[in-house]
């Protein structure tokens, strides 16, 4: 569905990922690992054209999308949510859902999803009135890709969902975005957690230096390579 071909792209002419293929299937979950610095940011800014793209191809559903601005892309059914717990937080969780939604056509559109995404985060409902400031680490992550959702993606980019978060609160964004999953979205993950990226992802590239050093099942956690990077050869 989401297709990258030979993407080779970086910053003020500096080249980052230097040929990138990656194939992202109809309601799949790839998790993109690696050091940090090998790119895997930078990767989802490719997609999203937040950094230079000097040659390469983004193609969803068979249409090229290479260097469209952001909110044509979200249009088109990608939406991405950065690193960094990316909020509005003098805006209330309210706001914050409904500026996701900015994009949107209608009003009453912007009603159904605000309904359908508040009764798949029940806390944010019971909190829809409150600054967005007032929200533990866990739950502004969930209010970032809850407001992404408001865009109705086919396609979900999240950039490092669960970093800085208390393993407990951790598993609840992955247990979230297995959930988010079900209902047919195809997201593309990265994460410094490998283990747990790799046990809820169907495909796991690993990048080192901007290429793609490895690609697999669940089966890649044991491969020599991942142990070397993650587990100290262990
Ligand atoms: N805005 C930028 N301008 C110039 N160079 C950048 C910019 N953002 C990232 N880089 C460089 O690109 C390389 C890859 O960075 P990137 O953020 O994609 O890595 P990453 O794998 O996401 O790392 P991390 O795990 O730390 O998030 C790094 O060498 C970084 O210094
Ligand atoms: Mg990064």
């Amino acid at each position: 569905m989401l297709e990258i071909k030979e993407i080779k792209s970086g910053y003020n002419g500096v080249e980052i990922l230097h040929g990138i293929d990656l194939k992202v299937k109809p309601a799949e979950i790839v998790a993109i690992i690696g050091p940090n610095g090998a790119g895997k940011s930078t990767l989802l800014k490719s997609i999203f054209s937040q950094c230079e793209v000097y040659s390469g191809k983004i193609l969803f559903k068979d249409k090229e999308l290479t260097r469209l601005p952001t909110h044509e892309m979200i249009s088109e059914g990608i939406s991405y949510v950065p690193q960094g717990r990316p909020i509005f937080s003098d805006l209330t969780v309210k706001e914050n859902l409904e500026m996701g939604a900015f994009i949107l056509p209608d009003k009453e559109l912007i009603k159904r999803n605000l309904k359908d995404v508040l009764e798949k985060f029940p806390f944010l409902k019971k909190k829809e009135n409150d600054y967005a400031f007032t929200l533990s680490g866990g739950q502004q992550q969930m209010l970032a890709i809850a407001r992404a959702l408001m865009q109705n993606p086919e396609v979900l980019l999240l950039d490092e969902p669960s970093l800085g978060l208390a393993p407990k609160t951790m598993q609840e964004v992955f247990e979230k975005i297995v959930e988010i999953n079900k209902e047919g979205i195809a997201l593309i993950i990265v994460e410094q957690n490998a283990k747990q990226a790799v046990k809820i992802a169907h495909t796991t590239y690993v990048l080192e230096d901007g290429k793609i050093a490895l690609k697999g099942g669940k089966e890649i956690l044991k491969d020599k390579r991942i142990k070397n990077i993650y587990f100290g050869g262990r």
